[in-house]
């Protein structure tokens, strides 16, 4: 069976129910994506609906004080991302009449969004066939395919980003994008993965030769 078809099919079965996956506003998909960078789920999630609690739209937060944000975020790190969240709530508030962009390239320009958060938005936002690339995605890459070149090296991380947008299921980006990254969150996991209840075993280079616990390989810089 084709891989998007067996990934899409898993994820039917097995996706989590989450607040941002019942909306495609991409105020509420930025604002997941920004907390869940460096961040599990678990985690993220009750700082998710807090945020959204208190700013329910992308004014509410450029018309916050900074402290107050800052003080939301606390005890979820890196507080950079919180910084830039605001500075960009400001940007989009005042400069783009509260529209964020409606596409990768456009998204990019915006201060804290990156290759993945842009690809993510404008995947799941506006169906836009872009690959996203975290580290969940390196793992089932790597894994399926036996790719051994080290993820954190600039020869893979062109190489993933080429074979992931290879892989995508142009006609549903939005799914499949999250599916995958919750594969590789539930099911591909970096220690003991579900090898023996994997869809993915019997064409599963990793599986097939042994070397899951080796890959993905990551140097040690
Ligand atoms: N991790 C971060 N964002 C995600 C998403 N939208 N779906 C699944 N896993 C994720």
């Amino acid at each position: 069976m084709d891989f998007h078809k067996t990934l899409l099919n898993w994820y039917l079965l097995n996706s989590r129910s989450l607040p941002w996956r019942e909306t495609s506003n991409p105020y509420n998909i930025w604002l997941s994506e920004i907390m869940l960078q460096q961040t599990r789920i678990a985690q993220g999630l009750p700082y998710y609906e807090k945020f959204i609690a208190h700013f329910p739209t992308v004014f509410d937060l450029a018309n916050a004080k900074e402290e107050h944000v800052l003080k939301l975020w606390q005890g979820l790190g890196y507080y950079s991302r919180a910084r830039n969240l605001h500075f960009t709530a400001k940007y989009v508030a005042e400069e783009l009449n509260g529209i964020f962009p409606d596409n990768y390239k456009d998204l990019k320009k915006l201060k804290g969004v990156g290759d993945y958060t842009a690809a993510a938005i404008a995947s799941i936002c506006y169906d836009e066939p872009v690959a996203v690339v975290d580290g969940n995605v390196y793992r089932v890459l790597a894994r399926y395919f036996g790719v051994e070149t080290p993820i954190n090296s600039t020869e893979g991380v062109k190489q993933f980003k080429a074979l992931a947008q290879e892989m995508l299921y142009k006609k549903d980006p939005k799914h499949y994008n999250q599916a995958l990254m919750e594969f590789g969150a539930l099911h591909c996991k970096p220690k003991n993965p579900l090898c023996e209840s994997c869809p993915f075993q019997k064409n599963c280079v990793a599986f097939q030769q042994g070397k899951t616990a080796s890959l993905p390989v990551k140097l040690k810089k």
